[in-house]
């Protein structure tokens, strides 16, 4: 049995921040954020966590597929920024849920989490182990960034994207999935506070940290690749496929990434303008978009890619239902 998605649901912050308001609290202006990343606005979060986040894009997931909570028996949250270190962001998506029969936890792959988790999801449901499951990338983004500095504030966001997956005879085919955490100091949070007694010296939580140039350069050579690799693993070409549905970091990343391949862009949905780089939830919130609008038909062939914080990569091949 393979994993094959049957609901997709995704929940944002209200709170929509522009990059005009962003010109106030940093030297930057609209022309420099939309003309480098593609990013005309995002979503913040105040109240919303990612916990609350996950948890309605869940219920609409779930609603969409038809799904009860008694049904669900594996959550799986993608998240590099879970409210509480424990428990997991999981745990307290399936308490909120109900879904008392699941066994939740979460994984930390950054922006590659949404297809590293499905494609966990995948071999559970290959192994027999799991039948039907909740599967979320979510991140508050906007908590580990440090406002004052305008080469990230501009960049990352907030939000949750959710799929209820069923044990099926098709759905996710192929994955590549890689990592180089040599090369982990291109995006990092450092340091968190140590208060045992031995330490003498307190260091504050660091922000987010990225050389932004290096995982530019980063992506637009390995995701090329690693779509290759992967449609080369499944014997088909980039002409069989009819979705590209790459991770939200930039528009001019994807773009080059379809130049490379020769995908027509038409292909290569994106909806970073108005989300920005929400990191775990960008490649799922992408997805529940796409489907919402009917774009997705049955037996569309999909190609998810994500790519972020480690350094790491995921590719995966799958067959809508
Ligand atoms: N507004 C105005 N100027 C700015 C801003 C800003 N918001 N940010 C940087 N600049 C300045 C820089 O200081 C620099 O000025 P200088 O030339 O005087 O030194 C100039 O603009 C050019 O900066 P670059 O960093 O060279 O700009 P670049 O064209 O490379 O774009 C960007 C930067 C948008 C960050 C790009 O490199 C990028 O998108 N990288 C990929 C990020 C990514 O994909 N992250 C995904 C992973 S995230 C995760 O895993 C959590």
């Amino acid at each position: 049995m393979r994993a094959q998605i049957i609901g997709t649901g995704s929940c944002l912050p209200e709170k929509i921040v522009t990059n005009d308001f962003l010109s106030t609290i940093v030297d930057t202006s609209d022309e420099w954020v939309s003309s480098r990343t593609g990013i005309r606005e995002r979503h913040i979060s105040i109240d919303e966590t990612t916990v609350s986040l996950s948890a309605e894009a869940g219920r609409r997931a779930m609603e969409m597929a038809g799904v009860t909570a008694d049904e669900i028996d594996l959550i799986i949250v993608a998240t590099c920024t879970a409210d509480t270190l424990v428990p997991s962001t999981a745990c307290l998506v399936q308490d909120e849920l109900n879904a008392a029969h699941a066994t939740a936890f979460d994984i930390n792959a950054a922006c590659s989490g949404f297809v590293f988790a499905l494609n966990l999801t995948d071999v559970y449901m290959q192994a027999g182990m799991y039948r039907t499951a909740l599967v979320i990338g979510a991140e508050t983004l906007s908590r580990i960034v440090d406002w004052k500095d305008r080469t990230t504030c501009v960049l990352f966001a907030d939000g949750a994207g959710a799929a209820v997956v069923r044990a099926a005879e098709t759905g996710v085919s192929f994955s590549t999935l890689g990592s180089d955490g040599s090369r982990g100091g291109a995006i990092y949070v450092k340091s968190r506070e140590n208060y045992n007694p031995f330490v003498t010296e307190q260091k504050p939580m660091d922000f987010l940290y990225m050389d932004g140039g290096e995982v530019f350069k980063f992506a637009v050579k390995k995701i090329p690749e690693a779509i290759l690799e992967t449609l080369d693993k499944a014997d088909l070409t980039v002409d069989d496929i009819d979705w590209f549905l790459l991770h939200q970091a930039n528009a001019r990343i994807n773009q080059s990434i379809a130049r490379k391949l020769k995908i027509p862009i038409e292909k290569v949905p994106m909806n970073v303008d108005h989300c920005g780089n929400t990191s775990g939830g960008s490649v799922p919130i992408l997805l529940d978009e796409v489907n919402r609008k009917g774009m997705l038909k049955s037996g569309d062939t999909i190609v998810c890619a994500g790519f972020g914080s480690g350094l790491t990569w995921g590719v995966m091949v799958l067959t809508w239902a």
